[in-house]
């Protein structure tokens, strides 16, 4: 692979704006570790970049709306710094492809979701030709001449050749290229993939059309990465793929399956907590669900998406299973681990969907009792076959609808946190609490937060929290002791699980 880094006399300053799913943080991550290996310096904040990269998702429409208002507001603060250039890479790249580079001339760049090993050198060419035209100012005096510096040795060569800003088309990347060099900022903390792309072709969805066929990594590969992140510290892994209980059916006959494959991955020293996301509900095994039940490194939270609680919905989503199926695989998972907390995706306002069909949602969520879930309004994906379908619940009544999902699921999941105070649960500690930085917070087995008063230092471990209060998404507790350790106060334990 190609390594720019003894010829970059001087930095050039990177800053990734990552959008969108577990699987772009990872690419994202992978990304910074490609580039800084090969010299450049990745900074966070964006107006100290020569270069901005969107990582983009195309889920929704509004997710492509936020990556193309804020690369519209960053082209407008380039009449000061002319030779700064954007990148866009993810699955709104792929999809959209040369589409991006006409117009407003916003994007220097864009490479698909199988081409993120060509960035690097995307990013040189695309500077060196910014560089070259920038007019020369007090704002930009000094970028250009580090830039200059940089870019010396590539300069003429970029600048003759016509080479290709324009990199997509779906040829998988293979595995093992470059996503060992990601690059975590929490060390004790991984997301590792295990698969790529999606075959199953959900009406609404663009992710087989971004992504790709489904492609499984080898067992191997996976394995290997997981020894070698424990050795590194590493104490919670979250397997990634769309559908991780198809993973291994494209592999040649004999390979691991799902439930094998984290059977090995819970026999790994070092490796405390294993999740995995996402568990599509038509493929989950009796074998999955038995193995989860006996392995105690499995975490007790499932994000297990039902999408629609109506059957005739799901049929026309191209789910492959009804709400009868779904719901005998959740009195299964139940009936196995009776301390598992359930977590999901819904979307209101399909085409087609009467009142009738929103109210069988409603009342398959209360049913269900979910610990959480992820609710999204319907937004028509070019390109899909929902799209072929009229969307006609007006943009009023999804909000409706979608604010009383909202509700009903807010109060579910207060019910959830609250059956937890009094008890002592395990934490891992994952950082300084966001609104208050004098606190520390973590997440339990079920993957409810927690916010109490500790040391920084227990950031990364796994300590013993009582919790004494909860707020709609939050537990409050007081830190008792480093698992497997005495007491950090002498207070009396008075209640377990
Ligand atoms: N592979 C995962 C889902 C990945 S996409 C699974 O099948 O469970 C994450 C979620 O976005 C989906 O579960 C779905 O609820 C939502 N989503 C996907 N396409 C959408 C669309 N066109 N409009 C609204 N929500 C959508
Ligand atoms: Fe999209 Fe369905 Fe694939 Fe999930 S399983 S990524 S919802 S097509
Ligand atoms: Fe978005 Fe692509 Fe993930 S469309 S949800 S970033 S797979």
């Amino acid at each position: 692979m190609a390594d720019f880094s003894a010829n970059l006399l001087a930095p050039i300053k990177v800053c990734l704006l990552t959008y969108g799913c577990q699987m772009n943080i990872l690419d994202s991550q992978v990304l910074s570790g490609n580039l800084t290996r090969q010299g450049f310096t990745i900074v966070e904040d964006e107006s100290e970049a020569d270069a901005v990269i969107f990582i983009t998702c195309s889920v929704r429409d509004l997710a492509e709306r936020k990556v193309l208002g804020k690369a519209g507001k960053l082209n407008v603060k380039r009449r000061r710094r002319p030779e700064v250039v954007l990148g866009v890479t993810g699955c709104m790249a792929e999809l959209k492809g040369e589409e991006l580079l006409e117009g407003k001339n916003v994007f220097d760049f864009v490479a698909g979701t199988h081409k993120r090993h060509l960035i690097p050198e995307m990013i040189l060419r695309a500077l060196c030709r910014r560089v070259a035209a920038a007019e020369v100012t007090a704002a930009n005096a000094e970028h250009i001449e580090r830039l200059g510096k940089a870019l010396a040795p590539y300069m003429e060569e970029c600048l003759a050749s016509e080479g290709s800003l324009l990199a997509v088309g779906k040829d998988p990347m293979s595995f093992g290229l470059d996503e060992l060099e990601a690059m975590r900022p929490r060390p004790w903390q991984a997301f590792v993939e295990i698969m790529r792309g999606c075959s199953n072709f959900c009406s609404y969805c663009v992710v087989p059309y971004a992504r790709g066929p489904e492609v499984s990594r080898p067992a191997e590969s996976i394995l290997s990465e997981l020894r070698a992140l424990a050795v590194s510290g590493c104490v919670e892994v979250t397997l990634l793929g769309q559908n991780v209980n198809s993973y291994g059916k494209d592999l040649p006959a004999g390979s691991m399956s799902f439930p094998e494959l984290l059977k090995e991955a819970a026999k790994i020293e070092g490796i405390k907590w294993l999740r995995f996301v996402t568990s599509n509900p038509q493929d989950i095994s009796d074998e999955l669900i038995s193995l989860m039940a006996s392995e105690k490194k499995i975490c007790r939270y499932l994000h297990f998406p039902l999408q629609s609680g109506s059957n005739r919905i799901l049929k026309m989503m191209n789910r492959k299973y009804t709400l009868e199926g779904y719901l005998e695989k959740v009195a299964k998972l139940r009936a196995a681990m009776p301390d598992l907390w359930l977590a999901g995706d819904l979307i209101v306002g399909f085409p087609g969907e009467t009142l009738e069909d929103f109210g069988e949602t409603l009342r398959a969520v209360e049913k269900i009792d979910y610990a959480n879930n992820f609710l999204f309004k319907y937004s028509e994906r070019p390109g899909t076959a929902a799209a072929r379908l009229k969307d006609d619940v007006p943009l009023e009544e999804k909000k409706r609808r979608h604010a009383e999902l909202m509700a009903l699921q807010g109060r579910l999941t207060h019910e959830h946190l609250k059956s937890l105070v009094g008890t002592i649960q395990e934490v891992l500690v994952e950082g300084r609490s966001k609104r208050n930085r004098d606190v520390l917070q973590g997440r339990t087995t079920h993957y409810a937060n927690v916010v109490f008063e500790g040391d920084p230092s227990l950031i990364g471990k796994f300590v013993q929290v009582r919790m004494e209060s909860a707020t709609p998404l939050t537990l409050y507790g007081s830190c008792e002791r480093l698992t497997g350790e005495e007491k950090l106060t002498d207070e009396k334990e008075t209640s377990g699980i």
